[in-house]
């Protein structure tokens, strides 16, 4: 194709859901897409919508590519960012550069916005990236432990302080944990993200607060084929709270025993100041040949390209 037709959206009325979810389930089969979670992913974010891109041929979209609307803080600034998501080419039209050149349009945009980009793409899309210009920050810091009932003591009695569930639809929206953390880096998790984030439909969260409001965990159980795991969505305390991180974990270990869980898996750089807690606890690194990338102009990367700034977790990711 020598001109493909190229369309950029940026409003739910205006987006052709019939086809993308044709292409979606071409793309990938193995994902139950439908409209309800797409409004949710690219309209609901609170800090804007996203920029969806795709080429049609004959009527039909062959190829799509969302870069969906967040905010990262980055010190005591807050700016916005565009997480590349969603990438895909019909099967008949691969190889052509239709992902290339999308990605190349997204990136522009993103560069003259002065906006951040950030993406963890999967093996067959990763090169485009590159191609692209994005830069790897570091792996993605997949971390877990396997669970042996005996190991798992609850400590968190002892250490005066009781961590309850919340429902997160009533966390005040003003008054935020986040904003205590002091993580250089990392997608602002104030309450309108967190309330959005853990609203994907047909998915089951559980929340809580530690103690009185020092600290926030958000944690999901999936029933995998060798048996439930429990994932760590969000795990953040207040910063000047950060001696009950080990008790914190203590209380996830228990929780995933009590719902006969194998597994616990988290996200969590080498470098962050609970590295050494989580590796305690037994949530050590694995190897993965993941990556996360990101992008943005000269100013904004001499800022974000530190892999041990950022605080990640599972929840960053639109899998979970
Ligand atoms: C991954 C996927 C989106 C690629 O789409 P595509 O439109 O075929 O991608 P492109 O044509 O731009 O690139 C495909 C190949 O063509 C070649 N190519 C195309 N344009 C090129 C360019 N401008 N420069 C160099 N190589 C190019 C490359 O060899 C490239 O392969 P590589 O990326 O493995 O090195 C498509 O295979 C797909 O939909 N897969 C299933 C869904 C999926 O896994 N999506 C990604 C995660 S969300």
């Amino acid at each position: 194709m020598q001109n493909p037709d190229i369309r950029k959206i940026t409003n739910f009325d205006e987006f052709p859901a019939a086809k993308i979810l044709k292409l979606m389930r071409q793309c990938m089969p193995h994902i139950d897409h439908d409209l309800e979670v797409l409004k949710w992913q690219y309209f609901n974010t609170p800090n804007g919508n996203a920029n969806l891109y795709y080429i049609e041929n004959n009527n039909e979209i062959i190829s799509f590519f969302a870069m969906v609307c967040h905010r990262i803080r980055v010190g005591n600034d807050l700016i916005v960012a565009r997480s590349a998501q969603d990438v895909m080419t019909h099967a008949d039209f691969r190889g052509l550069g239709h992902l290339h050149v999308l990605g190349r349009i997204a990136r522009e945009s993103i560069l003259a916005a002065g906006e951040i980009g950030i993406t963890f793409p999967n093996q067959n899309s990763e090169r485009s990236f590159r191609r692209n210009g994005w830069i790897e920050l570091c792996q993605v810091p997949v971390r877990q432990k396997y669970l042996f009932e005996e190991e798992i003591t609850r400590r968190t009695k002892d250490q005066g302080f009781v961590i309850k569930a919340v429902d997160i639809s009533l966390l005040k929206s003003k008054k935020s944990i986040w904003q205590e953390t002091d993580f250089y880096l990392g997608f602002n998790r104030d309450n309108n993200y967190l309330q959005w984030r853990y609203s994907k439909p047909k998915q089951v969260y559980m929340s809580f607060i530690i103690g009185d409001d020092m600290g926030f965990i958000v944690v999901k159980i999936f029933e995998s084929l060798d048996g439930k795991i429990l994932h760590i969505c969000e795990f953040f305390l207040k910063q000047k709270r950060d001696e009950a991180v080990a008790a914190a974990l203590d209380f996830v270990g228990t929780l995933a025993t009590q719902w006969g869980c194998y597994k616990i898996t988290a996200w969590l750089t080498p470098d962050h100041r609970y590295a050494k807690a989580f590796g305690d606890f037994g949530l050590k690194l694995q190897y993965t040949s993941r990556f996360i990338f990101i992008t943005g102009n000269e100013t904004i990367l001499d800022k974000i390209n530190k892999a041990g700034a950022w605080h990640f977790s599972q929840g960053d990711s639109d899998v979970y």
